[in-house]
């Protein structure tokens, strides 16, 4: 019998791109390109997940707290027995990570960090009154195994992940990634320095990613899509078929 795949939550990642899919401009400036519909729905989307994920890159450039500021979709998740703010999750290979950044001043929910044993004393002892802290020995954090701890340690069945780019083309190529939320904002970036939704363009995938429209909506010149990620249950099967 095969062995069962190890728990992990179902994974959504939610991104505002340009018509020539930039995520962000070459300067990293912060992602203020998209409506204050936009917004609103990004945080529709948190409300809707047990953690939030992003990287120590993307919470400094848009100086991010991951918070739920409307206490209507707090109140709903209380009333479904969901903690009012979801779960925080950072992620940085190398443990770069400020300490003082402004999601540390904010306490309303936990926040772990996912990083390697490359993160420096200092920072460790820095972090650890402020945040779990998950230390992989390994050149990089091995996300299956953190997507199974989260599930696990802290019982997140759905998490979405913010950004940036890098992490979310680590989470597809690992095919770890099952739906995804874009928001086609009517700009246009251009520039080879400027980040696309899966990196800096002109380094290939290693394989196309087949997409399904589960949903368009098309409100003041912006177009809100809902893809569910094929190859994410392709990707579990031959790991099944395999194991
Ligand atoms: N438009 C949007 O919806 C949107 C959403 C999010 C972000 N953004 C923008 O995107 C820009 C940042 O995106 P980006 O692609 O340059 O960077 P990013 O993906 O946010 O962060 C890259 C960093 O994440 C860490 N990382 C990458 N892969 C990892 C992995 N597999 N495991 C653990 N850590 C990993 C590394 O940090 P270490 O070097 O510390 O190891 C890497 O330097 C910002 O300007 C932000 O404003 C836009």
């Amino acid at each position: 019998m095969p062995a069962r795949p190890s728990p992990r939550p179902f994974v959504t990642a939610n991104f505002a791109i340009t018509w020539d899919a930039r995520i962000s401009t070459r300067n990293n400036t912060p992602a203020t390109f998209s409506s204050p519909r936009d917004k609103r729905r990004l945080v529709e989307i948190r409300a809707e997940c047990d953690a939030i994920l992003a990287s120590a890159k993307t919470i400094a450039a848009d100086n991010m707290t991951m918070g739920l500021p409307d206490p209507d979709l707090r109140a709903t998740r209380t009333s479904r027995h969901q903690a009012a703010y979801p779960l925080r999750v950072l992620l940085t290979n190398s443990g770069r990570i400020n300490p003082k950044l402004r999601i540390f001043e904010k306490t309303f929910s936990p926040i772990v960090i996912f990083s390697t044993t490359r993160m420096t004393a200092p920072t460790r002892h820095a972090l650890a009154p402020k945040a779990d802290l998950w230390l992989h020995d390994s050149p990089a954090v091995d996300l299956a195994a953190m997507l199974t701890t989260l599930r696990t340690e802290y019982a997140v069945k759905r998490l979405v992940c913010e950004g940036g780019s890098q992490v979310f083309r680590a989470l597809l190529l690992a095919g770890l990634i099952d739906e995804l939320h874009l928001t086609l904002a009517p700009r246009i970036f251009g520039g080879r320095a400027a980040p696309t939704l899966t990196s800096l363009a002109g380094d290939y995938l290693p394989q196309s990613t087949n997409l399904r429209l589960r949903s368009m909506e098309v409100v003041a010149g912006e177009c809100f899509l809902r893809y569910a990620i094929c190859s994410a249950a392709l990707a579990q099967s031959r790991r099944d078929k395999r194991d």
